[in-house]
């Protein structure tokens, strides 16, 4: 069964039992500060699993989402990881639990109208419990109920079968776990489990049984309601559908495995390359993906930018590990879209944007190499000079200068010790570990720092940026013209962000103009109202939104007064009074016909 197979059937079957089908979330999570990418299905759901709120398509939904784990990014290399995935979720917002959940995951993977998976191949995990929550003893009987020989289930702690939150705070909860026996035996051994024999087990689907909320303070809060949000890996399923346990020689694979042997001349058969060759097949279906979603990332130095930089030049160094010396990116990065465009229309609509922003890229890398190489070749000379005046040879690079060759030119540490063995020498790995570790740490305080608060501690904040950014839009629309859209948003506890579609600088009259016209609506004390509409009564009303066929039956609308109104999740202030004074602190280029915008709140 190939993966479009798979993403069709397994709608269906939610279909089929009350769900309905919502569409894939943005990569680039709207409004919450806490991490860069949606690495879930569950992520866009957040407000919706608390029970803040009350999803405008019901309490049963199904879909497939793009997810990106930068977390994973070491594993990439083997039979299974990757960073970017698809994901199939289906939840209950606080309808049915444990047993229709698990029920239904069972039929699913087994039933032979569905997936009609090998029953003796499947095995289980579940939480053995801890001081947070008890043994999951009822998963573990409704499994052994359905079918599941108590042998293969494993009862494994928190690192383990406990999934979330997302960010740091939110909903989260025990899980169980389901695996496919990939080891070389005609069938598992007996006893053999997750547990016992973890390397010959591979997770395919997991049901998260959502009803904690992690707070701040690191504690384990009941959520009002409880909740099933689970997630399965469509590559990993359609791999085991097809018999096969490499997920890199599936048809979503295929095709880019194939066009890098022609760029190569190598074959993915024989091992030597393996590893560069699936890095390179994850890694630039992730930089497509980022480069095509419509929130317009470019490669940069922070946040999402900075992530795509370093997808994008670790495909080049894997390119020249491979003998690859012209630029290949783009070349690529159309054998991604071929691909992935059904379903994913975003690629194709975006494809010039992905087309040259990759190649620009690769051409900015090529040069930092050339400079880098200089700068390495000068790092020897220095040594060669000192062994001159002082007799002592040195033969370790040391860790600070690999460290910035990795650092400022962008050169991995595996390049640096090729360079230095070339030359006779070492590379001081346990110098350029410290250098990195004393760097990580300075981000992350500058991160924490950044995101202070963020959503969890100083929600009030966001909340009250967020509607002050319904405002901004529609201001911008009436001071510039309807040709603004929104392109991107990010909030932190401090500003707003907000990328838009525009063309040329704004004038200080016009940055004036949107400012008087924001704080108008505030003044005036506006309502801000919720209300749920199918996307055609939204579009008749003139909402703010995307439409296409990126809605499904139903959306919710925010309206400000009678100033804006604008297809959104929330969660917003109830009265724009609660705003303070709305004042622009930069105007800027975001990336080509795209503005940025950073305001504040004064006087709260
Ligand atoms: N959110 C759960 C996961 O990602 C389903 O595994």
């Amino acid at each position: 069964m190939k993966a479009e197979e798979l993403r069709r059937l397994y709608i269906e079957f939610f279909k089929t039992r009350g769900h309905k089908e919502i569409p894939s979330a943005s990569l680039i999570p709207e409004n919450d500060p806490t991490v860069l990418f949606t690495t879930a299905g569950m992520h866009p759901l957040v407000p919706y699993l608390t029970g803040q709120q009350k999803h405008p398509m019901g309490n049963r939904l199904v879909n497939c989402q793009k997810c990106i784990r930068t977390q994973d990014i070491e594993e990439v290399g083997d039979e299974s990881h990757t960073t970017f995935f698809e994901m199939l979720g289906n939840w209950s917002l606080g309808d049915y639990f444990k047993e229709e959940a698990i029920k239904m995951s069972w039929e699913f993977l087994t039933d032979e109208k569905w997936l009609a998976l090998d029953k003796n191949k499947i095995a289980i995990s579940i939480f053995k419990g801890d001081g947070d929550a008890p043994f999951d003893k009822e998963s573990k009987d409704i499994w052994i109920r359905v079918g599941v020989c108590e042998d293969r289930i494993a009862a494994l702690p928190k690192d383990k079968n406990w999934w979330g939150p997302a960010g740091n705070v939110g909903p989260c909860g025990p899980d169980t776990e389901m695996f496919f026996y990939v080891g070389s035996e005609e069938e598992p051994p007996p006893q053999s489990n997750p547990e016992t024999d973890e390397l010959n087990w591979l997770e395919i689907w997991n049901d998260v049984f959502m009803e904690y909320g992690k707070t701040s303070a690191g504690k384990y809060e009941p959520l009002k309601q409880k909740n099933v949000d689970t997630g399965l890996g469509l590559e990993r399923v359609a791999c085991v559908l097809q018999g096969k346990t490499d997920i890199y020689t599936i048809e979503l694979f295929e095709p880019i495995i194939k066009k890098l042997e022609g760029l190569t001349g190598k074959s993915y058969e024989t091992q030597d390359c393996k590893k560069s060759f699936r890095i390179i097949a994850d890694h630039i279906r992730a930089a497509t993906f980022i480069l095509g979603d419509d929130k317009a990332i470019v490669p940069s130095n922070v946040d999402q930018g900075y992530v795509l930089r370093k997808y994008i030049r670790r495909i080049i160094r894997h390119g020249r590990i491979m003998g690859v010396n012209k630029k290949f990116c783009s070349e690529l990065a159309e054998v991604v879209i071929g691909v992935m465009k059904d379903p994913w229309k975003e690629l194709e609509k975006n494809k010039l944007f992905i087309l040259s922003e990759l190649s620009a890229e690769e051409d900015r890398f090529n040069k930092t190499i050339t400079q880098g190489l200089k700068e390495f070749d000068k790092t020897v000379k220095g040594y060669e000079k000192a062994f001159e005046a002082t007799g002592k040879k040195i033969s370790i690079i040391s860790g600070k200068h690999a460290f910035k060759l990795y650092d400022t030119y962008g050169f991995p540490l595996e390049m640096t010790d090729e360079l230095a063995e070339e030359k006779g020498l070492e590379v001081d790995h346990k110098g350029f570990n410290k250098c990195f570790q004393e760097h990580q740490k300075k981000s992350r305080i500058g991160a924490e720092k950044k995101f202070k608060g963020g959503l969890e501690d100083d929600s009030e904040k966001v909340i009250r940026f967020h509607t002050a950014t319904h405002l901004l839009h529609q201001a911008l629309r009436i001071i510039l013209g309807k040709h603004v859209q929104q392109r991107g948003s990010n909030i932190t506890s401090e500003r707003l962000r907000f990328d838009f579609s525009h063309p040329d600088k704004l004038s200080d009259m016009q940055i004036k103009k949107v400012e008087e016209l924001v704080n108008t609506a505030i003044e005036k004390g506006m309502d801000v109202k919720r209300k749920e509409m199918t996307p055609a009564e939204a579009a008749k009303q003139e909402a703010i939104g995307l439409f296409g066929d990126r809605y499904g039956e139903k959306v919710t609308v925010y309206s400000i007064g009678d100033f804006s109104k604008e297809i959104c999740a929330g969660p917003h202030v109830s009265n724009t009074k609660e705003l303070g004074r709305f004042k622009i602190t930069k105007e800027q280029s975001s990336s080509a016909g795209i503005r940025r915008i950073r305001a504040v709140l004064e006087g709260l």
